[in-house]
């Protein structure tokens, strides 16, 4: 029987749902009976560390032990337990145009003969996958990122865990908000995209949701948070995007400089507001960032179905010969789409269909009434 090489890695901010990913790939690709039928007999090989992996497949002084590994069916058995990623992850960008290394990773993609290559990762590490493609590279994409903001699909891993997340946080910073009839203040991850604020703060009834998309006015925040109390809420929650700016402002930044792919490194509007607020409603107000609480823990039953659908998926694409394409779920199937169009342009929330600008809040009118 025909024998071939599938590799597979995890690339940029893990999430939960990659592992579920990587179990459903190893499966397909290495089912006793699939095999026979397709007269191919697929080995799989685990890339940790994303990009890095392809780098420094021998270790490196960061971690000096191999970071190519044999996957079997029995080593992935319980992996869609675990949120974040066995195969481990980095941001590492081998087109970084100050040090651009992806002719190593070209070679080293022969030195392991892989035939072909699934890349699980966000706009970034699909960037790369599409630009590997372009070099001839056989590879396949699976769409994870808590954001939700690459294009070609309805659906990243790891977005509904995270929504999961802020809903249960929020539960809980109800009662005391309202025990001392405070301002929260609840910052979300989304550096572009308002889905984890809006969908967040949607699921966990917000008043106020900020996201990316809308520059938002101060003075209009001061005044919903005083017409609310004015009819007797005693606490109130504000949901608000890392990167969604007041009129007039840029993003408000965490640190300065940027990653290897180019990224601000976001943070602190959640603490910028609370002053502001306190400082004109008079009204003590709190902040607090779930920054990575979003992307820990185990997936949630979606995240595991998704994960197992995508990770069939992409194994289908690859018995097809059918590269240089993402899985995508779209109007509720799942199916492939060219990784250009998935990393052309960013999904990001369509403000005049899915966002009342008046009240900084989802929509409240969905058929048009
Ligand atoms: O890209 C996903 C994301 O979670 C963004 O929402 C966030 O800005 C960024 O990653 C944080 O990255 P890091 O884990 O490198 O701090």
């Amino acid at each position: 029987m025909e024998k071939k090489r599938i590799g597979v890695l995890t690339g940029g901010g893990d999430c939960a749902g990659l592992n579920p990913a990587i179990k459903w790939v190893v499966k397909t690709a290495m089912d006793d009976r699939l095999q026979k039928v397709r007269k191919i007999q697929y080995e799989v090989l685990g890339i940790r560390d994303g990009w890095k992996g392809l780098v420094f497949p021998d270790g490196d002084e960061s971690d000096p032990a191999p970071r190519i590994c044999t996957l079997a069916e029995e080593i992935v058995r319980t992996w869609d337990r675990y949120g974040g990623t066995m195969l481990g992850t980095s941001r590492t960008n081998p087109y970084d145009p100050k040090n651009n290394r992806s002719k190593i990773v070209l070679e080293n993609l022969e030195r392991y003969h892989l035939d072909y290559l699934v890349a699980i990762g966000g706009e970034d590490t699909l960037g790369v996958a599409h630009k590997l493609y372009l070099e001839g590279v056989k590879v396949v994409g699976i769409p994870k990122t808590i954001d939700k903001d690459l294009s070609g699909t309805d659906y990243t891993l790891g977005f509904e865990t995270a929504v999961n997340v802020i809903t249960e946080e929020i539960d809980r910073l109800r009662t005391t908000a309202g025990s001392h009839r405070r301002i929260f203040i609840v910052e979300t991850m989304g550096r572009h995209a308002g889905w984890l604020a809006l969908e967040g703060g949607e699921s966990s009834g917000a008043y106020i949701i900020l996201i990316p998309e809308y520059n938002f006015e101060i003075h209009r925040v001061n005044e919903l948070l005083l017409e609310g109390r004015e009819k007797g809420a005693r606490y109130e929650i504000i949901v608000v995007a890392e990167g969604a700016q007041p009129a007039g402002y840029t993003e408000i930044v965490k640190e300065e400089g940027v990653d290897s792919f180019g990224h601000k490194i976001l943070g602190g509007i959640g603490e910028f507001l609370a002053k502001w607020i306190s400082q004109l409603t008079k009204i003590e107000t709190r902040s607090i960032t779930l920054s990575h609480l979003q992307r820990g823990g185990v997936p949630c039953a979606y995240d595991r179905r998704m994960g197992r659908y995508f990770g069939i998926a992409a194994v289908d694409m690859i018995v097809k010969e059918d590269f240089g394409k993402m899985v995508s779920y779209r109007n509720g199937w799942i199916t492939a789409v060219p990784l250009r169009e998935a990393v052309g342009k960013l999904n990001l929330v369509d403000v005049q269909t899915q966002y009342d600008t008046e009240r900084y809040n989802g929509r409240r009118t969905i058929l048009g009434g």
